[in-house]
């Protein structure tokens, strides 16, 4: 086997960067990241991660810190100023703008009303500010082993059929050349290197400039608990959101440049009062833009995050999220070739898994209340997709399953899915020890996992990792560890009581098989060196 001891580069240390340095370091990869400014961007950006993106944290050991409640639906409010006349509140869900005549029909996409909300993951989403979460993965990425290099910017790439070479330059303007097996270009979304390879992008485009003031105010007391506010009047159209550590953001809707006076004269408009006192941080332009690149991959080099997609804002939360999805998709697979442990096949289901997921989600801002009026003719998004289906449910159809077919739709609830291969794992509780844990929390996220109630898959799962250079374990219920409700895992995966599941590092299923078939190991031997591109060993 060759252990290829060259590092894989990452270009870009925000949100996607980092967030591959951690997967990559955790999965024991020698890992180099390069960024071009010195510090960490002092406008937050993105403060709402989802629920899927906290299980991934959660499995790489972050701690979610500031857990939304468990029913909370964020609500932004239609105002004149935050102070003065209120009117509609609408939700990321709606499709139209909600109010007190219409909230019957509100029923049906809010709160269900048929019980209680059905669970899909053992996380809640979070609002932490991109800002504070960056450090977080900075640090625990470093402490693995990633070596994270600032004031590094990338200035060319080149790649052979053996590797990637690098050109760095540093703040004196000193070049250098740093040579590895693989680049991610979590560059953002004017990813130098997608225009290098020139990789078009294709989507709705350009929508807007956008101005934005980030400003700390004491203003909580008049906000009623929400933090995101739609405000119109006839000389000020703008979009205020708060950071929820005190900071706020106001964004304008027109493409005026403003002085400190008028920032200042504009928020206190926005608020509808001037007495109370306001520091302002920093300013920002940007661009709404919504774009997917045309392919995700050029023979060792993959885009990632913005570079791969622009997705504009949304409270979905579909930017950053969908881009920490990519590298946690990507890096366990880099991991297995790079180890010897798969072919180079497995890295042709990145693209073929990741594209699709943005590009539905492309399509599924502009069905919302939000970027509805940003739709044209020319593009018909379709019809919405429920949101719980959206985050946990999007299947990925690639060589990396056995048993899933093109017919199928793009998205379903996971109990909708009810174990198909390319979708999640579903959420189940187990009891370990006498504690009630999630089942993500057992699955090995380094290997695989084969997860069945019937002891006759045992000692078929351990002479087929015996014999294999995949590492794969088994678990069994009511053996290993204990269901809590005693049919979940029959309920939640579609088989019977000698069935069995296999899931990837990245907790996909990749294979189930609904009872014990006669030829188990053989078949279990087959389906693994399949689905993991199972390099021949000679
Ligand atoms: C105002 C605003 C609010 C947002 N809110 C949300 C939200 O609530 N939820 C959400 O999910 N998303 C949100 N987003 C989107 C989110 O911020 C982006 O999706 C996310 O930052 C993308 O991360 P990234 O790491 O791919 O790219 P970026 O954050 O753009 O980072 C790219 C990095 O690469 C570095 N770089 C670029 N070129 C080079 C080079 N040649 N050499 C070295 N380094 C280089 C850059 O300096 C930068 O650090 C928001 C975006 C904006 C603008
Ligand atoms: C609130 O929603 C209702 C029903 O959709 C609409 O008729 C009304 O104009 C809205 N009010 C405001 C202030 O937007
Ligand atoms: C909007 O939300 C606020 C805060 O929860 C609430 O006070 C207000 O009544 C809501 N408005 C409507 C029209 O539902
Ligand atoms: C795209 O990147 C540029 C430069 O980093 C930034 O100024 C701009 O705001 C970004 N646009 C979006 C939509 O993120």
């Amino acid at each position: 086997m060759s252990i290829s001891q060259q590092p894989v580069i990452v270009v870009g240390a925000s949100l996607v960067g980092l967030s591959a340095a951690l997967c990559l370091a955790s999965h024991k990869v020698p890992t180099i990241v390069l960024e071009k400014h010195g510090g960490i961007s002092k406008h937050p950006r993105a403060i709402g991660f989802t629920a899927r993106t906290m299980e991934i944290y959660r499995s790489l050991g972050i701690e979610n810190k500031d857990p939304a409640p468990e029913d909370f639906v964020l609500q932004r409010a239609h105002v004149e100023s935050v102070t003065g006349k209120w009117g509609n509140n609408s939700s990321w869900s709606d499709t139209e703008t909600t109010s007190e005549t219409n909230k019957q029909k509100n029923l049906k996409t809010l709160p269900k009303p048929d019980g209680p909300k059905k669970e899909y993951s053992v996380e809640q989403g979070s609002a932490i500010p991109q800002d504070k979460l960056e450090p977080i993965l900075e640090a625990l990425a470093r402490k693995r082993g990633a070596d994270i290099r600032r004031q590094q910017k990338v200035i060319s790439i080149d790649q052979s059929t053996k590797g990637v070479t690098v050109t760095v330059q540093d703040a004196q303007g000193d070049q250098r050349q740093i040579k590895g097996s693989y680049i991610i270009a979590a560059d953002g979304n004017r990813s130098m290197i997608r225009e290098l390879l020139q990789i078009p992008r294709h989507g709705r485009g350009f929508m807007q400039n956008l101005h934005s003031v980030l400003f700390r105010a004491p203003i909580e007391k008049w906000t009623k608990g929400i933090v995101q506010f739609d405000i119109e009047q006839t000389d000020l159209k703008a979009f205020l959101a708060s950071y929820s550590d005190g900071r706020w953001a106001l964004m304008f809707k027109d493409d005026i440049q403003r002085n400190e006076n008028a920032l200042r004269k504009a928020i206190y408009q926005a608020i509808g009062r001037s007495d109370f006192p306001v520091e302002i941080i920093t300013t920002g332009s940007w661009e709404l833009t919504a774009l997917v690149a045309d392919t995700f991959r050029c023979g060792r080099i993959f885009l990632a995050g913005d570079a791969a997609h622009t997705l504009p804002p949304n409270r979905g939360g579909y930017g950053a999220n969908t881009g920490i999805h990519d590298v946690h998709n990507l890096a366990w697979k880099l991991s297995a070739v790079l180890s010897g442990k798969s072919s180079e096949g497995i890295l042709d289901t990145y693209e073929a898994e990741r594209r699709p997921v943005a590009l539905l989600r492309h399509d599924q801002i502009f069905v919302r209340a939000d970027y509805k009026v940003h739709l044209d003719a020319a593009m018909p998004a379709g019809e919405k997709i429920d949101d719980d289906a959206m985050e946990f449910g999007q299947i990925y159809l690639s060589g990396g399953f056995v048993g899933t077919d093109g017919g199928l739709p793009r998205a379903m609830k996971p109990d909708e899915w009810n174990g198909q291969p390319g979708t999640l794992s579903p959420h189940i509780w187990v009891a370990k020890d006498g504690e009630r844990v999630p089942l993500l929390d057992l699955l090995d996220h380094e290997g695989w996992t084969l997860i069945s109630e019937s002891g006759a898959w045992s000692g078929v799962v351990a002479s087929v990792a015996k014999e294999s250079s995949i590492s794969l374990r088994a678990l069994r219920f009511g053996h290993d560890v204990e269901l809590v409700r005693q049919q979940d895992f029959q309920d939640a995966f579609g088989v019977s009581h000698t069935g069995a599941v296999l899931i990837r590092p990245d907790g996909y299923i990749s294979w189930r098989v609904r009872e014990l078939p006669s030829n188990p190991a053989g078949i279990l031997d087959e389906v693994l060196a399949t689905v993991s591109f199972r390099a021949r060993v000679f």
